[in-house]
């Protein structure tokens, strides 16, 4: 892989932040980490190892080894976990210089690449090769941008997997006003993965926005934080302070043109992640979908051409300019495993469901399915662990390990439950569908032909995809694990 070159106005910007060099113990104060008590360990930190760089970063993905901490010492970095249980003294020692790089050879490049690597200033990401796609994006015209990207392969994280060229081009086909929404309200349970990516590297995030802007011929952004995601909306706007401070917004750093970035949160709700909900949310209406078509990028915001990404896709556009951009996906991983966390997986053909569990701590053989997708998503059996993960069918990738002893009929249960009270009440199908779908599960022997019925109307009738794919779960459990509900 070969990082696209600096461009010299970029080259000039990073001049401006050599790096510091000197090696530090990085705690990890994310959501997760403070959750757990990373503040109290950043205090015995600095307490018990007085004149030692002690710094303050957010999570890395090892969910499991929160509070942790990484030591870092030039290109190595060791991380240390369960802090809680005490400061171990090989810690002291590794920042001395008596530990191995834990993570040589892993093939660490990525979008996590700089997650739980950096203390959210400027000057610690500008020279981890932040910005060097706006930069280079600023120096092409749209229509080359928009090429490189489709060049790429990208497509949507948000889990439809649309082309991200194709969408940016039927926007700039448009004159006139326009929009990008970054859609960061990520609602649904069991996915963490782009707020962990706001916390961690917000000026990816800006990046990507840049680049998609130059795109689109978008001067106006609004990003769409969840509400109760405090800690990515505080980080996101710092980094867009520092980035409007160093010219980067108003085309003084990199040339381009000018964008406004908004930041704005709703109240929360799994149907607010659906993009037309939220174009009604910022728009201060009702929080419930709009009927397609028209399409956002034909009539959005206010009724002007507006773009909708996914935050993972916007930070994924950060590397397109590489040569060749990492096909990566982000994949947030709960349940029955030893080591929960958000992984980033290669998706070139050798990455499986095998390989995945084997690394969070998982074996294999003792994982009776994986909940692929939420609460709308569908069950992974055994038979495909062995399958090579593609991008589509990873969806937006949250992953849910059953446990051995998972009492499937009871979790599709509450699947169906979960769906029913998220449901906005807007449209007959879902209203009442998923309701009646409730009911029908308490007895699936006897109401296997009406779930099937129902689920066809709720698939075929819905107006958004909540209820559009409500039926899921139900199906792919009844299709995958049969005797889970037998009488
Ligand atoms: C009920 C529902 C919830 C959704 N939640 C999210 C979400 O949290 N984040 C997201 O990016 N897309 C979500 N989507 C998909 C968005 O509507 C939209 O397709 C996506 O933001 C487009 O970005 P992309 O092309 O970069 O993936 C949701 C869709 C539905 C129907
Ligand atoms: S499908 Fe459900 S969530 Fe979507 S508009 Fe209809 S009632 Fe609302």
């Amino acid at each position: 892989m070969t990082r696209v070159s600096p461009t010299p106005a970029l080259a000039r910007l990073r001049g401006d932040f050599p790096p510091v060099g000197r090696a530090r113990v990085l705690v990890h104060r994310g959501t997760c980490g403070n959750a757990v008590g990373a503040e109290a360990v950043a205090a015995a930190l600095r307490a018990s190892m007085p004149g030692a760089a002690i710094a303050e970063g957010a999570c890395d993905g090892a969910c499991w080894a929160a509070p942790s901490a990484t030591v870092q010492r030039e290109a190595h970095s060791h991380r240390f976990a369960r802090l809680d249980r005490g400061i171990p003294d090989e810690l002291a020692a590794c920042l001395a210089g008596q530990c191995d790089d834990e993570y040589a050879g892993r093939g660490e490049y990525g979008l996590l690449e700089r997650v739980g690597r950096n203390d959210g200033s400027f000057g610690d990401v500008i020279g981890r090769g932040a910005y060097g796609a706006a930069a280079m994006a600023a120096t092409l015209r749209p229509e080359q941008v928009i090429e490189a990207v489709a060049a790429s392969g990208l497509t949507g994280r948000g889990g439809a997997h649309f082309a991200t060229a194709q969408k940016w081009r039927l926007a700039a086909q448009h004159t006139g006003q326009k929009y990008l929404v970054v859609n960061a309200e990520e609602g649904e349970p069991g996915v963490f993965k782009d707020r962990h990516l706001i916390e961690g590297d917000p000026h990816r995030l800006i990046d990507g926005i840049l680049v998609a802007c130059r795109a689109a011929g978008v001067d106006t952004v609004f990003v769409y934080v969840n509400g109760q995601a405090r800690n990515a909306r505080a980080a996101f706007e710092r980094a867009l302070e520092d980035a409007r401070a160093q010219g980067i917004l108003d085309g003084a750093a990199f040339g381009g043109d000018p964008v406004t970035v908004e930041v704005r949160s709703g109240a929360g709700g799994y149907v607010c992640g659906d993009e037309s909900v939220i174009l009604n949310s910022i728009e201060g209406q009702r929080p419930v979908p709009r009927y397609k078509p028209p399409f956002a990028t034909d009539e959005g915001l206010w009724g002007r051409p507006t773009v909708v990404n996914n935050v993972e896709t916007l930070c994924a556009v950060s590397t397109v300019f590489d040569s060749p951009p990492p096909p990566t996906k982000l994949i947030p991983l709960s349940g029955a495993v030893s080591r929960p966390g958000l992984y980033e997986v290669p998706i070139d053909g050798n990455t499986t469901w095998t390989g995945v569990l084997a690394t969070a701590g998982s074996a294999p053989g003792l994982v009776p399915g994986i909940l692929l997708g939420g609460p709308s998503g569908r069950f992974v059996t055994p038979e495909e662990y062995e399958v090579p993960l593609t991008m589509r069918g990873l969806g937006a990738g949250g992953a849910v390990v059953l446990p051995r002893d998972a009492d499937i009929a009871e979790v599709t249960r509450s699947l169906a439950a979960y769906n029913m009270r998220e449901s906005c009440g807007e449209c007959t199908p879902c209203r009442e569908g998923t309701q009646r779908l409730v009911q029908l599960l308490e007895d699936v022997p006897a109401n296997r032909e009406r779930i099937a019925a129902l689920i066809e109307t709720l698939t075929e009738a819905s107006l958004c995809q909540l209820g559009g794919m409500a039926g899921r779960p139900v199906a792919s459990a009844l299709e995958s694990f049969p005797e889970a509900f037998e009488e």
